[in-house]
């Protein structure tokens, strides 16, 4: 007598066909929403390309506009913006930043665009936040600074010309209630979103991003403000206290290695957005991989957004972002 298997333990008849096979995986489609690009302004474009990170420019002030055009023809929903220029103050009407997204909200009336707000690319030493002479961060200071400068990116004559999203990134305690009181007190409350930064760890995978800004720490490094790698009780406290403190959206960054804290955040608080952040370290490894003949880009990057989603993603920010959408275009005529 042949043996008969248990039904319950036969699966491969719940997905051998594509379509059986997508409802498997509910809700991780990758569409042009989940995606954030980040983008480096300076005033000088195409200048300094990070050699580890080929194929991600820095964007002109001048000519910003017609270089993003063809990727927001493509289907580009939102931006990340970072100034990398030492020497302005980052809240200067000379900052790259502050230059463009009046003129990118005139010009891409439906993209979404979002700042990064730190101090690192404007200190001399490059911390992300302001020192006392004994080397220690002050952080009073800091997040009283970081509120300034949110309140200047979300300022902008009129409700048409503002960014809509401030995103701090520099890990201070109590900097999301300073910038919310800060844009509350503006008149700003309810106009303007603040994206937390929330569970950002001390990783060495932001290595090629702090060569694009140099933004390297010049002594010491961040560990006393971002968190240690292995903890998951410290992320899960201070994701909690960004929301106490009136976050709008959350983050987890870096991300492939991160994604347990991405299930854990999105479990603990599925009714706010979360963004995964795919860092520099993660384009490089993947795109330098890819290049040696060890991997194929697109279907290993293809999977790895599909595990950040199922982790529990809903937007994630990446430099890949233009080649993703690039691929969507072509599914889509299909
Ligand atoms: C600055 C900042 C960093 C990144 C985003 N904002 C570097 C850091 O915190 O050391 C990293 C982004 C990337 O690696 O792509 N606070």
């Amino acid at each position: 007598m042949s043996h008969v298997p248990d039904p319950k333990h036969v699966l491969h008849s719940g997905y051998f066909h594509q379509t059986l096979r997508n409802l498997q995986t509910p809700n991780v489609d990758i569409s042009p929403h989940n995606l954030m690009f980040p983008i480096f302004v300076g005033s000088f474009g195409h200048a300094n390309k990070a050699k580890s990170m080929p194929g991600v420019i820095q964007y002109g002030v001048s000519n910003i506009e017609s270089e993003l055009k063809p990727i927001v023809d493509k289907g580009l929903k939102s931006i990340l913006l970072f100034g990398d220029e030492k020497g302005t103050y980052a809240d200067s009407p000379q900052n790259p930043v502050m230059l463009v997204v009046p003129r990118l909200r005139k010009q891409f009336p439906n993209l979404v665009i979002a700042c990064d707000v730190c101090l690192c690319p404007y200190t001399s030493h490059g911390h992300c936040g302001i020192m006392k002479n004994d080397g220690v961060i002050d952080n009073q200071a800091s997040i009283n600074r970081l509120a300034q400068i949110a309140v200047s990116y979300a300022k902008p004559i009129s409700f048409n010309s503002r960014a809509h999203i401030v995103a701090p990134s520099d890990m201070m305690d109590g900097r999301i209630g300073a910038i919310k009181k800060g844009l509350i007190e503006a008149g700003l409350g309810n106009q303007v979103a603040v994206l937390s930064y929330a569970a950002k760890f001390a990783s060495g995978f932001y290595g090629p991003f702090r060569d694009i800004t140099k933004s390297a720490p010049m002594f010491s490094d961040r560990k006393c403000y971002q968190l240690p790698p292995g903890s998951k009780g410290l992320a899960a406290r201070a994701v909690l206290r960004d929301i106490n403190e009136g976050c709008d959206m959350l983050m987890v960054k870096p991300g492939l290695a991160y994604l347990d804290i991405v299930k854990q955040t999105k479990e603990a608080h599925p009714e706010y957005p979360l963004f995964v952040y795919q860092v520099s370290g993660e384009y490089a490894m993947l795109y330098h991989a890819a290049q040696a003949g060890a991997i194929d880009l697109r279907g290993v990057l293809e999977e790895v957004l599909l595990s950040m989603r199922r982790a529990g993603a809903d937007c994630i920010i990446t430099y890949f972002t233009p080649l993703i959408l690039d691929w969507l275009q072509i599914k889509s005529k299909y």
